[in-house]
């Protein structure tokens, strides 16, 4: 799915756009999973050099999967002609579920607590709804404070505890999962 592109003006006043990233920006996105990576894997699902050899091709052929995909889409925001945050919704498959998506998403720390992570989840809350999903979920790390703090300002209700689900860095961590259901 291609989203509509929007504007937004984060709390230092940068103005970033929001767009779905096209295959041309594989690389530009690649560079982006990096960084927040390198930065912040423990909160994320891949360790921290995984996305240094991820060959471009991949990604590229994941991003034209995503545009044409009807139940998926990604909303990036461009500082300029550089990704600096990403988000994902993925719909979930088969006749029972498909009305379900999970979201994930990551920003490169120089953008934290400016309000984009907020501006992303809302966004994709609309497009979603628009969509005619009905339910939206993610997980995020016990640890993860400024995730929990901004998905429970948006109205996602914790729904439990996924215990010991992740293992980094040779220990078990916890996870919480949200939910919330668009009308
Ligand atoms: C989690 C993340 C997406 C949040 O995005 P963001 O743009 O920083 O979020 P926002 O600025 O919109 O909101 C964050 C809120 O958390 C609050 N916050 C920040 N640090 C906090 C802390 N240690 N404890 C409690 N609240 C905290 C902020 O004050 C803000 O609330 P406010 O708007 O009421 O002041 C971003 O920090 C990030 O990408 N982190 C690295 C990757 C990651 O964790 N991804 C999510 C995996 S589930």
């Amino acid at each position: 799915m291609i989203i509509t592109v929007k504007n937004i003006k984060i709390k230092n006043g940068k103005e970033l756009t929001l767009k779905s990233p096209l295959p041309e920006d594989a690389q530009n996105l690649l560079n982006h999973l990096k960084i927040v990576a390198s930065q912040s894997y423990q909160n994320m699902n891949f360790p921290k050099n995984y996305w240094d050899t991820f060959p471009v091709e991949e990604e590229a052929k994941i991003l034209t999967d995503f545009s044409a995909s009807p139940s998926k889409f990604m909303i990036s925001a461009f500082d300029g002609d550089r990704i600096i945050g990403n988000l994902g919704c993925f719909g979930m498959g088969g006749d029972f579920l498909k009305f379900n998506a999970r979201i994930g998403m990551g920003l490169e720390k120089e953008f934290h607590n400016l309000g984009l992570g907020n501006f992303l989840l809302k966004y994709a809350i609309e497009i979603a709804k628009k969509n005619n999903f009905h339910r939206l979920e993610l997980s995020v790390r016990t640890f993860n404070l400024p995730g929990i703090a901004l998905y429970e300002k948006i109205g996602f209700r914790r729904i439990g505890v996924l215990k010991e689900i992740a293992f980094i860095d040779g220990k078990f961590h916890d996870e919480f999962i949200y939910e919330m259901l668009l009308n």
